[in-house]
């Protein structure tokens, strides 16, 4: 039977505008089951394209108008498939198509559309919610740690239609999660977190009280010790816990970053040793790294592709099916080891490549060479190179210990690689380079460090995108370090709350406005967006020197401004 369409979503005609489509898409959104779509079809009914919300975006960042007919930016020839072929077979057929098109990845497929054998269409099937009910659909997982990886996972689980108990030893955050209140700041998690808990698809326990499940996932912190060896105490506990409630047929999948080879020699042997089960044989092992950014996290979690390694190649499928429920791109490398390396790869990459643009910043230091320029100048017009912006450090949970991870066994001894090792020393090193330009304003000026009123804007751990974060937070370093040195002290942050600043000992200012007039230095630490928003920057008032760490501001007004001093990455502006 062909469906009521007036209430499955909204069709168009090629000649319609971008204006009255976008229009019949806003007001009868309440009403579709498919949101943030439009089907074009010709007058026999044909379907022609498809148009989604993205489309309309990528239209408004390149002007088209909104008069210009739909066919202009609509997807032309969508991917659709037969509504003759078996529903098992739909989802093998998405991917076959999507391998024969150069235009389209599987990453893009949100709906199908079903045609007849002469084009016609005639069903519209969400993607995701026949990945669920391929994959065995609702599948009981236990995820542990309701950190920002843990917690993130599971919500977006649960919202698949998974059920997910969130397994966390600290009570206080169990009882704020149980509440619907995250600890963490994500765009999104509240909301999605809230009608979770109404759908009573996500509760949150102690390892004490855990139900059976069918998959557990570890997602517990692996931080570096005092002498900057991984801590893998929250990870033997939990496989400790896992240990003894494996079954036959379940899988366990490794979230959290550990050196390579730690799967193997330690996850697998203590669950075997614990259960008494045979890995591959009894119970599967896969190794699903986390790769999503802090700001961005329920998004990407749905995009990104996931990479999967495992134990055995039926391991591999087995997560592979229970991945392809949250994304639709998985990725299969050939081992544990392999997927244990894909994350340090990613984030060693980030850490050395912003490591380079650092050492660049401090070399130009000793020429007053300002390094953002001097990367602009490289990068323009220039295919072969993107060089990053430099920073005042690189701070942040993950880059600050991943580098090191990477060149970390999993007995903790050191391997061969070092470049882990190189980059976060000179990245640290950036961290502490807004002190050196202090100390030389001081000198210049004949000014005692603790006469002077300072101001740091930007306390996460970065700006974009927004996160409250202030793990390992290079300001966080820097304010401490400053805290008793200075006359006085004061912070701003566009995020993260006053109240949490107050908890760790940090004097916040009500006003940037306000502060920045009131402040001798002023240090922009993270680029948040808002940090450069305030006019005061610009308005001459007390001598002062503002360090411009992202190089959001407009240097040369503020060079222009008798008694003010202008610094950033390698550059300090001549004395006057
Ligand atoms: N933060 C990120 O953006 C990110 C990204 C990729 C990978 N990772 C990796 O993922 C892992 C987790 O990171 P995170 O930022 O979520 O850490 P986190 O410290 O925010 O969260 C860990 C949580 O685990 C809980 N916990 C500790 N022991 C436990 C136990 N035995 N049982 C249940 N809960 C327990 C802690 O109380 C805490 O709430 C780390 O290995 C990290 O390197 C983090």
């Amino acid at each position: 039977m062909k469906p009521d369409f007036s209430k499955l979503v909204v069709i168009a005609s090629p000649e319609d505008t971008l204006d009255s489509t976008l229009r019949l898409m806003a007001e009868k959104s309440h009403q579709l089951i498919h949101k943030g779509i439009a089907l074009v079809v010709d007058e026999s009914f044909h379907l022609i394209g498809i148009v989604t919300d993205g489309d309309v975006r990528r239209a408004y960042t390149k002007n088209v108008s909104f008069e210009s007919p739909i066919s202009e930016i609509m997807v032309k020839d969508p991917i659709s498939v037969s509504s003759d072929l078996p529903v098992d077979k739909i989802i093998p057929e998405i991917y076959r198509l999507v391998r024969q098109s150069p235009r389209h990845s599987s990453n893009s497929i949100r709906h199908i559309p079903l045609v007849n054998e002469k084009g016609v269409l005639v069903d519209l099937l969400d993607f995701f919610d026949l990945l669920i009910s391929q994959s065995g659909s609702h599948q009981s997982v236990a995820i542990f740690g309701m950190g920002y990886v843990g917690l993130t996972l599971s919500v977006a689980l649960a919202s698949r239609g998974h059920l997910v108990t969130g397994v966390e030893i600290n009570r206080s955050v169990r009882a704020q999660l149980d509440k619907g209140i995250p600890h963490i700041y994500e765009p999104g998690l509240q909301e999605m977190l809230k009608s979770a808990l109404e759908a009573k698809s996500i509760e949150f326990s102690s390892e004490l009280k855990l139900p059976n499940n069918d998959i557990y996932i570890i997602a517990v912190g692996t931080p570096l010790d005092d002498s900057f060896h991984p801590n893998l105490e929250a990870l033997n506990s939990v496989l400790n816990v896992i240990g003894r409630l494996l079954k036959h047929g379940d899988l366990v999948m490794l979230r959290s970053t550990i050196p390579i080879g730690t799967t193997r020699n330690i996850v697998i042997k203590t669950l075997s040793r614990l259960s008494g089960l045979e890995p591959g044989k009894n119970f599967s092992v896969a190794f699903a790294p986390e790769r999503t950014i802090e700001g961005k996290a329920m998004h990407e979690l749905r995009s990104l592709p996931q990479v999967i390694g495992g134990f055995s190649n039926s391991c591999v499928s087995k997560a592979s099916q229970f991945w392809s429920t949250l994304t639709p791109s998985v990725v299969q490398v050939s081992s544990l080891e392999a997927s244990e390396m894909v994350k340090l790869a990613n984030n060693t990459f980030r850490d050395l490549s912003f490591a380079f643009s650092n050492e660049l910043a401090l070399l130009g230091h000793e020429f007053n060479v300002d390094a953002f320029d001097l990367i602009q100048a490289a990068n323009e017009g220039y295919p072969r190179n993107v060089i990053p912006s430099p920073s005042p450090g690189v701070g942040g949970y993950c880059l600050t210990k991943d580098p090191i991870i990477y060149g970390s066994d999993h007995q903790g001894n050191r391997n061969q690689a070092v470049l882990g090792n190189i980059s976060r020393s000179i990245n640290e090193m950036a961290s502490k380079y807004p002190l050196t330009i202090i100390n030389h304003y001081c000198q210049r000026n004949a000014i005692n460090l603790n006469h002077l009123k300072v101001l740091i804007v930007g306390l996460a751990f970065k700006g974009e995108p927004d996160t409250s974060d202030i793990r390992n937070s290079t300001s966080i370093y820097l304010c401490e370090h400053l805290k008793d040195k200075v006359y006085r002290l004061f912070v701003w942050d566009a995020v993260v709350t006053s109240s949490l600043l107050v908890d760790i000992g940090l004097n916040p200012a009500s006003s940037l406005d306000q502060a920045i007039i009131d402040s001798d230095v002023v240090l922009i630490l993270n680029n948040h967006r808002d940090n450069a928003k305030s006019k005061s920057y610009y308005n001459p008032s007390n001598k002062k020197l503002i360090f411009d760490g992202w190089h959001q501001l407009d240097k040369l007004t503020i060079e222009n401004i008798p008694d003010y001093t202008y610094a950033t990455m390698g550059y300090m502006s001549p004395h006057k």
